[in-house]
């Protein structure tokens, strides 16, 4: 579905992803995993066209996306869920909802997709016209992942969503992403929660200093030892 060729991207001179090859196959639930640094974020920014590339190419559903405005890749049905959660602080919950659907027309079903949403995020309705920046951590969170999912994405890309999250909206947090692809939706999610990651999972991919270093199942990642010593605190 997503494949990323070879993708070099750099800030200034400096390369911070250097020849990097992933895939997502439809339905699957591919981590992207590795330390500080390593080129996690810089990945999604590129495949959401926030990054231009200097060499490689990504490919969705066929089509060329690399280098393509944010817009257009969004169009094609790749929603980016981001670092820190950036929602719109001084719009309400609800604006923050409709610019989630900002390309959409079907207006009527908008309508409903944001009730359906309102099932998982009962706290969304109950705070629908607050302004955003006034939510906690976690509802700002909550609404970031809603706000994605308004656009009706074949794939999410989640960046660090349990990151700065008490350990039981953590949980929560991880349920949703589980949730959202049991229900069909493709995730590529990057998260520093290393061990939650791969247990989750279909895929991964360890990035160490903007290479693939390692690929495989999460299970086989589990159980890989390097892995362990070196992200898995054992
Ligand atoms: N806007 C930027 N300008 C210059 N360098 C950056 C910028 N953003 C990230 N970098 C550098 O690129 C590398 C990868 O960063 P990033 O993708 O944010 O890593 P991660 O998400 O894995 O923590 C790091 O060395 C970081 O310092
Ligand atoms: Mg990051």
């Amino acid at each position: 579905m997503l494949k990323l060729d070879g993708i070099t991207v750099c800030y200034g001179q400096i390369p911070a992803l250097r020849r990097v090859s992933l895939t997502v196959e439809e339905g699957e639930l591919v981590t992207l995993i590795g330390a500080n640094g390593a080129g996690k974020t810089t990945t999604l920014r590129a495949i959401s066209g926030l990054l231009p590339l200097t060499e490689g190419s990504i490919t969705f559903r066929g089509q060329s996306i690399g280098g393509a405005a944010p817009r257009v890749v969004l169009g094609q049905g790749i929603a980016h869920c981001p670092e820190g959660r950036r929602v719109f602080p001084q719009l309400s919950v609800r604006e923050n909802l409709e610019m989630g659907a900002y390309l959409r027309r079907d207006h009527a079903a908008v309508k409903s997709d944001m009730e359906r949403l309102f099932h998982r995020f009962p706290r969304l309705q109950e705070r629908l016209q607050q302004a955003a920046g006034t939510l906690s951590g976690g509802e700002q969170q909550m609404l970031a992942i809603a706000r994605a999912l308004m656009s009706r994405p074949k794939l999410v890309l989640f960046d660090e969503p349990s990151l700065g999250l008490a350990p039981n909206l953590v949980e929560q947090t991880f349920a949703i992403v589980s949730d959202i692809r049991r229900e069909g939706t493709t995730v590529l999610m990057v998260e520093q929660n290393a061990y939650a990651a791969l247990d989750m999972c279909d895929r991964a991919y360890l990035l160490e200093s903007g290479q693939v270093v390692q690929h495989g199942t999460g299970q086989a990642l589990l159980a890989n030892e390097s892995i362990q010593k070196a992200y898995l605190g054992a």
